[in-house]
């Protein structure tokens, strides 16, 4: 067969891990050969390819971001986009993709299986939010570097007696914010599930001053205060109709230094997340995933997501991934409330 591979949307340490796996095994235990699709849907829509071999793969397993490129393209609000999809598959011989992605890109991928292209996705996101499966790889390696940053930040905010507040990211979903914000000690933790109350914070933050510590909030880019207008940079959309979102972190640090007198500081973490090498537990994850995306391949078991269960690797219907965004739970959150203003 000749299969098609892409990676959409934000890039995700563990995506050449992904596509290593895959044509590792694709080629040495299937003889099967590939083409590399640049810059996510915008490849197969325009034509834009890259070979894609074993020479292709080699060294890639630790290298961040991906060695194919990756845009927010969106196939259904391009005129004939998936007509000139199918066109280029066939004329390109493509007899089936592997789509690597997030919400978006596996919800394209959702909707051409309905429309009869052969695909297979594999679910990517730092978010960790995506359906059908416990983890996405990204999330560890996005984790990890807030956690590193929050131990950083408690000894400088100790030292002048500050408020140091941690942006991450997270638009719909809060859950790097809670893990590394477990991970990391913070003394608030501030989701885009659950609206927050600013006095509410105010009074952690004053405890915590109380206790001759200094306060670590962490909030998530999506989190805003209880009947608060969400916090725009502007009002820019991408082709998926999501806003770019930064400034919650700075707007807190106003609210927070005015109410407890103590100065507040910000930081925004922003892509040095989703950069860089991913960790051990992303690297296997990422390779169990291509080795099990070629297998359906292989088996011409498409329309199907990979997924992680517990310690296996399984395949769900793509819907089942991408119906609906994975949240925080409420009774997560609550476990992380005990440490709050402590
Ligand atoms: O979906 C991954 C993600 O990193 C989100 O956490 C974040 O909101 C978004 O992408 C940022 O996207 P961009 O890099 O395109 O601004």
């Amino acid at each position: 067969m000749r299969i098609g591979v892409l990676t959409g949307g934000g890039d995700c340490p563990g995506l050449n891990a992904v596509i290593r796996g895959v044509v590792r095994k694709g080629v040495t235990v299937y003889g099967h050969e590939f083409v590399g699709f640049r810059d996510g849907w915008k490849g197969p829509l325009e034509g834009l390819t890259k070979p894609l071999g074993i020479q292709e793969v080699r060294g890639i397993l630790p290298r961040g971001g991906t060695i194919l490129g990756s845009s927010r393209t969106n196939l259904f609000k391009i005129e004939n986009g998936v007509e000139r999809v199918k066109e280029n598959l066939a004329g390109l011989g493509v007899d089936a993709l592997i789509a690597i992605g997030g919400e978006d890109t596996l919800g394209v991928a959702t909707k051409l299986a309905d429309l009869g292209v052969n695909v297979v996705g594999v679910p990517k996101t730092i978010d960790n939010d995506l359906n059908g499966t416990d983890y996405t790889f990204g999330f560890d390696t996005a984790v990890n570097i807030a956690m590193e940053a929050i131990d950083r930040l408690h000894t400088t905010a100790e030292s002048h007696h500050r408020t140091l507040i941690v942006e991450v990211m997270g638009r719909h979903a809060g859950w790097i914010a809670l893990h590394a914000g477990l991970a990391g000690g913070a003394n608030v933790i501030l989701l885009p599930e659950r609206n927050f109350d600013v006095d509410q914070v105010a009074t952690y933050v004053e405890k915590r001053f109380q206790h001759e510590y200094a306060p670590i909030v962490v909030v998530a880019e999506g989190a805003q205060p209880l009947e608060g207008q969400m916090v725009l940079q502007n009002q820019e959309l991408d082709s998926f109709g999501h806003v770019r979102l930064g400034g919650i972190g700075q707007w807190l640090a106003e609210q927070l230094e005015a109410k407890t007198g103590k100065e507040a500081r910000t930081v925004v973490l922003g892509h040095i997340q989703r950069g860089g090498t991913p960790t051990a537990f992303d690297r296997v994850l990422s390779t169990r995933f291509g080795l099990s995306a070629i297998d359906a391949v292989n088996e011409g078991d498409f329309g199907k997501m990979v997924a992680l269960r517990g310690t296996d690797i399984v395949r769900i219907p793509l819907i089942e991934g991408t119906g609906e965004l994975k949240t925080v739970p409420l009774e997560r959150y609550t476990e992380a409330e005990v440490f709050f203003g402590s």
